[in-house]
């Protein structure tokens, strides 16, 4: 591709960027997405909360969001009084069925190496990549599991 002559633009790092700075640059990039992809289904959030019995607050659940037809699981959080009660299964499977539903292809999501692969990997879930050091002594893995023949 031929190179334009180099731009006269300012630039400067922030870690404290004004409001709106992110929707500025994220609506450009779904509007040049759109061109290579086609229209899509609508950005859909697929949260399912647990609330303490007693006081209704959210002491946990899952958080994920669907987008280009894959369910990406950003959250996951059992309280520890909770756990290996079959929970975090009911959620991921209410979670696919969501996915399903939707007419995904299907879902993805990260995990330390300190967190749950073998729980994920137990619902399904493959690793298809991994970054060794993140964070330094650890490492993060990043599985998926297909729902249909979707390529
Ligand atoms: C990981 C987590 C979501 C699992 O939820 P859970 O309700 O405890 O899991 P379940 O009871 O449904 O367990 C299902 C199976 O996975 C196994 N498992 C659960 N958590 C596991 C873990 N962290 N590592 C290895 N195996 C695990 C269980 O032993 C069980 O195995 P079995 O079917 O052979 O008996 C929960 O422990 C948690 O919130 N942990 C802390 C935060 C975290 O790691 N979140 C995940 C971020 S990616």
């Amino acid at each position: 591709m031929k190179k334009r002559a180099r731009q006269s633009v300012k630039l400067k790092v922030q870690s404290k960027p004004k409001a709106g700075t992110r929707d500025a640059i994220l609506e450009p990039l779904v509007a040049f997405n759109r061109k290579a992809v086609g229209p899509q289904k609508k950005y859909r959030v697929v949260a399912i909360p647990i609330e303490d019995p007693k006081t209704g607050q959210v002491i946990g659940g899952l958080w994920g969001e669907i987008w280009y037809r894959w369910l990406f699981v950003e959250l996951l959080f059992i309280p520890e009084k909770m756990r290996r009660s079959d929970l975090g299964t009911r959620l991921i499977k209410l979670a696919e069925r969501e996915a399903r539903a939707y007419g995904c292809v299907g879902i993805w999501l990260d995990t330390f190496s300190f967190q749950a692969k073998p729980f994920y990997n137990k619902l399904g879930f493959r690793e298809f990549g991994m970054i060794k050091g993140f964070p330094p002594g650890h490492s993060r893995h990043y599985l998926c599991k297909r729902l249909s023949g979707g390529r």
